[in-house]
């Protein structure tokens, strides 16, 4: 048992690096797609992907380059390993609507061997793909931050201790519904590091170290709950958070930036900037001093347009057309405003996880029908002219 359990941990390693280069090899084949541009066929089955922004180009650049440190290295740190006892104190954790505790697991007992393994926890979910997050919309980046965010906030004061994920790569974590969950806990380690002096006690990355204090208990205090907090930073934060973000959050999230990236933030203080963000926008507070728009628009009670293809923006939750999640009928209005092709824009039913409703804009005025819930709102200089 205990030779096949190390073949398997064998097989895994060599898994997981050739994981990683098939990895490196399609985010290389779709950053080039994505540089061509949207130039599609039409017809063809897969949408065409959207044109990347500059600034996300530039994103992928360096996630490649990160993937490739990540393949040279190996990714492979020693592990402390979690046991069945420790799995079961962890049920709590379902409660909280973590992944990592479906009891799928398989425990084995390598009998003279004192120690117990988990071997596999999993639920269903759809592996991270970091080209795909950085075309989502921010609302949805933001939820997987903010979703790893509290997953480090729980491992911080588990109670087994806290929990240091010793593999950061993306493939370690699973989309589930949006929200990120760790596929694999054999990857955590329970330990703090031990040390005799403040020097034992450094944390060190392949781009900065920080100095941590040795406790009187012999114990790098909080290493753990740092490591996560910055490999988070490095892994998540910076490719995820700022961009296409509304420009009124992006002093919150810069300093979001600064203070993991420095460490001057714990994991507390990094779980009260999250909520503070999600509270700005989700009340739209972020919108106020804006000139008012929507009186520009005429708007058509109890009707609604059909729906069927029309322009493309970015970032669409829709393929068929232009798809955003909005505050209010006033901020599609001056998103409407900023789009040459937008003549009229319906608020539909669909919510996005934070409640904001999404908001079709379109550029003909072709077919409305009746719809007693629903209204148009057709910009005033594509109605006249026109009769109505
Ligand atoms: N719960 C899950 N749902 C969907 N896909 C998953 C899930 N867990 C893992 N995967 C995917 O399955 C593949 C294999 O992952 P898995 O964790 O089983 O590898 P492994 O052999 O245990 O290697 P390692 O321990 O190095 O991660 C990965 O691409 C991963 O993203
Ligand atoms: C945080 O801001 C300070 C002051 O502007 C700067 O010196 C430092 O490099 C920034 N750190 C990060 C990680 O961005
Ligand atoms: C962080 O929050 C937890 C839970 O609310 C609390 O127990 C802990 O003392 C806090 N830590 C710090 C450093 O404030």
């Amino acid at each position: 048992m205990a030779a096949a359990a190390a073949a398997a941990g064998r097989a895994r390693r060599g898994a997981r690096l050739s994981a990683v280069a098939l990895l490196a090899l399609l985010l290389a084949l779709l950053a080039l797609l994505a540089g061509r541009g949207g130039e599609g066929q039409p017809g063809s089955p897969p949408p065409p992907p959207l044109p990347l922004p500059p600034g996300l180009r530039e994103e992928l650049r360096q996630r490649r380059r990160d993937l490739r440190r990540l393949a040279a290295g190996g990714g492979g740190e020693a592990t402390g390993g979690l046991g069945c006892g420790d799995l079961r104190l962890a049920t709590g954790v379902s409660l909280l609507g973590w992944g990592f505790t479906k009891l799928h697991g398989q425990c084995y007992d390598n009998s003279g061997d004192a120690e117990i393994r988990v071997t596999a926890m999993l639920e269903l979910g759809s592996p991270l793909e970091m080209i795909q997050l950085l075309q989502t919309p921010w609302e949805e980046r933001f939820k997987i931050c903010l979703s790893l965010v509290k997953l480090l906030f729980y491992l911080a004061h588990s109670p087994l201790g806290s929990i240091a994920l010793l593999d950061f790569q993306p493939r370690q974590f699973v989309m589930v519904d949006g929200n990120l969950k760790v596929t694999d806990m054999d990857d955590a380690s329970t330990e703090e590091l031990s040390c005799k002096e403040d020097n034992d006690c450094t944390l060190d990355f392949p781009t900065k170290s920080f100095p941590l204090q040795c406790s009187a208990a012999g114990k790098c205090k909080g290493i753990n709950e740092k490591k996560n907090l910055f490999n988070a930073y490095r892994y998540f934060f910076t490719y995820l958070l700022p961009h296409s973000a509304p420009p009124a959050l992006q002093p919150f999230l810069s300093d979001i930036l600064n203070a993991t990236g420095d460490l001057r933030y714990g994991i507390n203080e990094t779980l009260k900037a999250f909520e503070k963000v999600l509270h700005l926008y989700k009340s739209g507070l972020y919108l106020q001093k804006r000139p008012l728009l929507l009186k520009d628009y005429i708007s058509l009670k109890g009707f609604r347009t059909v729906e069927g293809e029309d322009y493309k923006c970015w970032p669409s939750y829709s393929h068929l057309g232009c798809l955003l999640s909005v505050h209010s009928a006033e901020e599609a209005a001056a998103i409407c405003n900023s789009q040459s092709q937008c003549q009229s824009f319906i608020i539909t039913q669909q919510r996005t996880w934070t409640g904001r409703p999404l908001a079709s804009f379109q550029s003909s005025l072709t077919d409305l029908i009746p719809d007693a819930n629903a209204v148009v709102y057709i910009k005033r200089s594509a109605s006249s002219g026109k009769r109505l």
